[in-house]
């Protein structure tokens, strides 16, 4: 039991102190700017990626992306080999390569971080409050013209397809397809 004592209080100082590193997560699609005023737009980041939150000024935020990115690619992807995106580059001298990897198919994906500012307020500490907002749009979205698909039907690498074309019928814009699609990949 002294034992539990001990190390539960650890394992909640130890998160707290990763917090305070600054884990957040974008609740909106947002453009990265490479100014701390938003302007010179480098790229947008996705809604429910990680970024790491390196100091703020006014009302903008530094962050920091992580992601993998198929050789040649516009994409960077939260995880290497799931089509999850978490940066779409406009300006490829905004990211830089640290290191390249093959996957069980052979093909290369290349580590990238993209550093840069957004506004504030597209950032929150709750991941699972973004995923909840894009679970209420497929709710209201997806089960007009049929039953609601389940979110099981089709793994992580298939349902950005189909959102797309949906989303043309269901009139979507591009930051609801990328919260439904979110929703969709982090449900399972
Ligand atoms: C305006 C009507 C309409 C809306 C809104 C709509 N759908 Fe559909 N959906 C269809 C029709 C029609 C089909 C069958 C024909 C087809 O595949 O285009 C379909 C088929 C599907 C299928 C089966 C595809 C397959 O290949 O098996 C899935 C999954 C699906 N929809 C998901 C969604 C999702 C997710 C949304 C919300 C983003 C959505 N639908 C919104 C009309 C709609």
């Amino acid at each position: 039991m002294r034992f539990i004592h001990t190390i539960l209080p650890l394992c909640l100082a130890s998160s707290l102190l990763w917090g305070a590193q600054g884990v957040a997560y974008l609740n909106q699609n947002v453009t990265l700017s490479a100014s701390s005023d938003g302007s010179k737009p480098t790229g947008e980041l996705i809604v429910a990626t990680s970024v790491r939150e390196l100091g703020t000024q006014g009302e903008f935020a530094e962050v920091e992306f992580l992601g993998y990115q198929p050789q040649g690619s516009q994409l960077v992807y939260e995880r290497m080999g799931v089509l999850m995106v978490g940066y779409e580059i406009i300006d490829p001298t905004s990211i830089q390569a640290i290191e390249e990897k093959k996957d069980e198919y052979g093909n290369v994906w290349v580590s990238t971080k993209a550093k840069g500012w957004i506004p504030k307020k597209a950032l929150t500490s709750e991941k699972k409050s973004v995923i909840t907002a894009g679970k209420n749009l497929f709710m209201e979205r997806c089960g007009s013209c049929h039953a609601l698909h389940s979110e099981d039907e089709f793994d992580a690498n298939v349902w950005p397809n189909i959102v797309e074309g949906m989303g043309e019928q269901a009139g979507l814009g591009k930051g609801e397809k990328d919260l439904i699609i979110k929703y969709l990949q982090n449900a399972r």
